[in-house]
């Protein structure tokens, strides 16, 4: 069935979990993110951002839900706006379908410059009146995700602030962020705590803590009944970057967010985790090394369903370790 945010959230908060929130554009992903949950027993939070919806077009996005949710009717399903540029945006997956949509007040309609306090404030006030009068959650965002070592937000061609981000910008105030609740009325709230979008999230290998997780727990003491978000968090893994690269492929070093970093994140308040990068890479590894090793095949069949398949592996991973499988 098709819930709102808010109820898959409330839940979590009251038996202590996370969700991951997965990043879907097409069929596949929707696939593997369905079984993987249906495996073990998880609620869903699928997000679509308005480039999925200008990839599938609304109409095939919206039906490849509906689909999931007639095909899994014991499982919980949460259809979530990623990163809404604009009121409108909200408004049209609003129109869509969608059960929860996210005001990224953080920047301008452009997607990348820092917007002031004032307007971040005005613009997900917008969208929590109009949204919460049709049942839909909101998610808002404050600060700004980049990399506490460069100041950069890490993401070339996506979102994410463009050149170099003042350093308080890139950490949550918890004080900002209380009157920015009180003031919105959002049901979640992303936080800035050293995440960014993308897989360069990292250059060297992570040895002791990555995150601000100290800032994660004064904002949930500040604001203890706030569904926190975690943008950025892949953990870029390591295996399927080597087989990228391995079957003809050309991507950077790079590492990304440990689990157990996110799993501590999940012990102070944190609810929802977007991933998105991590099935992208998986997809794009297993559809190399699938062609690479048959390469006889002309069926897209195959090597989508191998894409299918690691990709579903990876939900699964997260789902049990963020706590959220057996909690359908
Ligand atoms: O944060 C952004 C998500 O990774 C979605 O990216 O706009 O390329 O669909 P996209
Ligand atoms: P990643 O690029 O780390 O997967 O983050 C995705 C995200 O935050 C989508 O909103
Ligand atoms: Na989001
Ligand atoms: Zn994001």
């Amino acid at each position: 069935a098709l819930i709102t945010l808010r109820q898959l959230l409330d839940h979590a908060a009251e038996h202590g979990y996370g969700l991951p929130a997965f990043n879907v554009n097409n069929m596949e992903q929707i696939h593997a993110i369905m079984q993987a949950a249906d495996a073990v027993d998880s609620p869903v939070i699928l997000q679509g951002s308005a480039g999925a919806r200008s990839y599938a077009g609304e109409p095939f996005l919206r039906h490849l839900v509906a689909a999931a949710i007639e095909m899994y009717p014991h499982i919980p399903v949460c259809m979530h706006q990623d990163h809404g540029a604009s009121p409108g945006v909200c408004m049209r997956s609003i129109q869509s379908g969608f059960s929860s949509v996210m005001m990224d007040g953080s920047l301008l309609e452009d997607g990348k410059t820092p917007a002031s306090y004032e307007y971040n404030v005005r613009v997900t006030r917008q969208v929590a009146d109009i949204a919460h009068a049709c049942g839909v959650s909101v998610e808002g965002e404050l600060g700004c995700l980049g990399s506490l070592e460069t100041g950069k937000a890490g993401e070339e061609d996506g979102h994410g602030a463009e050149g170099e981000l003042d350093h308080s910008m890139l950490l949550t105030d918890p004080d900002e962020a209380a009157d920015f609740v009180q003031k919105t009325q959002v049901d979640a709230l992303a936080i800035a705590i050293g995440t960014s979008h993308g897989a360069y999230k990292f250059s060297q290998k992570p040895t002791g803590k990555v995150l601000r997780i100290d800032r994660v727990k004064e904002i949930h003491a500040r604001i203890p009944n706030v569904h926190l978000v975690m943008h950025g968090s892949s953990s870029v893994p390591e295996d399927w970057l080597a087989i990228i690269n391995r079957y003809g492929g050309d991507m950077g070093q790079t590492y990304g967010v440990p689990v157990e970093e996110i799993v501590e994140g999940i012990k102070h308040g944190v609810r929802k985790v977007n991933i998105d990068t991590d099935l992208r890479m998986a997809a794009t590894g297993a559809i190399r090394q699938h062609l690479a090793e048959d390469r006889k095949n002309f069926d897209p069949r195959k090597f989508l369903k191998e894409a299918t398949k690691a990709m579903s592996a990876i939900c699964k991973a997260r789902y049990e370790a963020f706590g959220s499988a057996g909690m359908a």
